[in-house]
């Protein structure tokens, strides 16, 4: 049977852009014993496939040049010779960005798309869901009457994180790319407060403004200049749950801001950076907390869905430039 697959054309340097992608027809083996064939239905583009894309050492494997790209996908069973996945069923799993594919069942895990929208599974149900979870309830644990400020507050992550913090009882506070982001950030997602940090004539002051006790929780989504102006405003004994570093993919050369580690020593900061990995075996205790929050709609979410197998790499590149609310997806048709 034949396929669509993008694989990795060349590795970037500095920003990717869709060259670096190429399409190309490939055709599949014959079902095996165990295995089941998959139709592609919505497919993530996640940041951390940036770092995939180099040649580096790192804690998820680089993508090869000239194989396919590999992420999280939730597809359709099409036809199975498995005893525990059958035709008709719609599973996640990390898979090629194929139109179809062929995966063993034991790769896979069945979902229930009856109650959710199928993408939840790639986001507030699934990686970005769980890293919004352990980083906000391990790391930063906010408590009523807190201050939490969280950066690339409007994505995937961050628009979990902070409805976590506000159920914590804390005041929230986002950053975030534009103004309507910011307008729905407070009318739909329960923010407090929020800063476009592109217009912000002063990200420091203003979040000096709106914090006037210092922050106490920062769920760091981006980095850099956004980080110095948090930093400058932390309460003693601030937590600082290090989960992304959006705004440094790209670049070239290091990022050399102002030296923050006196600030974090004489306020007595805990800072810590995690990668979602390092919960896997408490991942189905974030997954029941997280399904009740949404059934009980407490819990609220929005996704950026991309029409088109063949945006792929319009979407991963989109998420460089802030073109998602919520969870970025393309889906296949
Ligand atoms: N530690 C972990 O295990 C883990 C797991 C998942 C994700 N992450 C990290 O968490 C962060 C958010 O991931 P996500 O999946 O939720 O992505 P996302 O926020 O849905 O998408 C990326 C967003 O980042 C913002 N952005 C892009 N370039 C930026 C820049 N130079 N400066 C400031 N903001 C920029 C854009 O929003 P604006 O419009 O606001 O600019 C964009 O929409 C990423 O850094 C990711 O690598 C870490």
């Amino acid at each position: 049977m034949e396929s669509s697959q993008f694989v990795l054309a060349s590795r970037p340097i500095g920003m990717p852009s869709s060259d670096n992608f190429r399409i190309e027809k490939t055709m599949l083996n014959e079902l095996q014993d165990n295995e089941v064939l998959l139709k592609s239905w919505y497919i993530s583009v996640d940041p951390y496939m940036r770092g995939r894309m180099n040649n580096v050492k790192s804690y998820a494997a680089s993508f090869e040049v000239d194989q396919p790209i590999r992420g999280g996908i939730v597809a359709k069973v099409t036809d199975s010779k498995s005893k525990l996945i059958s035709t008709g069923d719609t599973v996640v799993g990390m898979l090629p960005w194929a139109t179809y594919s062929i995966e063993k069942a034991e790769n896979l895990r069945k979902v229930d798309t009856q109650k959710v929208p199928p993408g939840y599974y790639l986001g507030v149900l699934g990686m970005p869901g769980f890293t919004a979870y352990f980083g906000m309830m391990e790391i930063g644990k906010p408590e009523k009457g807190d201050t939490v400020v969280v950066s690339g507050a409007a994505g995937a992550v961050g628009i979990v994180a902070g409805q976590i913090a506000k159920m914590q009882g804390s005041k929230v506070i986002g950053i975030a790319g534009s103004d309507e982001k910011c307008r729905i950030l407070k009318e739909k997602f329960g923010y407090d407060e929020t800063i476009n940090y592109k217009t912000s004539k002063s990200l420091r002051k203003e979040i000096g403004e709106l914090c006037p006790q210092g922050v106490d929780v920062y769920f760091d989504n981006v980095g850099s200049e956004i980080t110095d102006a948090v930093v400058a405003n932390l309460d003693f004994h601030a937590r600082i749950a290090l989960c992304g570093q959006i705004s440094q993919y790209n670049n070239t050369k290091p990022y050399t801001g102002p030296s923050i580690l006196p600030m974090l020593l004489t306020r007595s900061v805990r800072l810590q950076g995690f990668l979602v990995s390092n919960y896997a075996v408490r991942f189905g205790e974030a997954l029941s907390h997280l399904t009740q929050w949404v059934n009980d709609g407490k819990l609220k979410y929005t996704e950026t869905i991309i029409q088109g197998f063949d945006k792929l790499p319009d979407a991963f590149l989109g998420l460089f430039s802030g073109n998602n609310l919520g969870k970025m997806l393309v889906k296949t048709e």
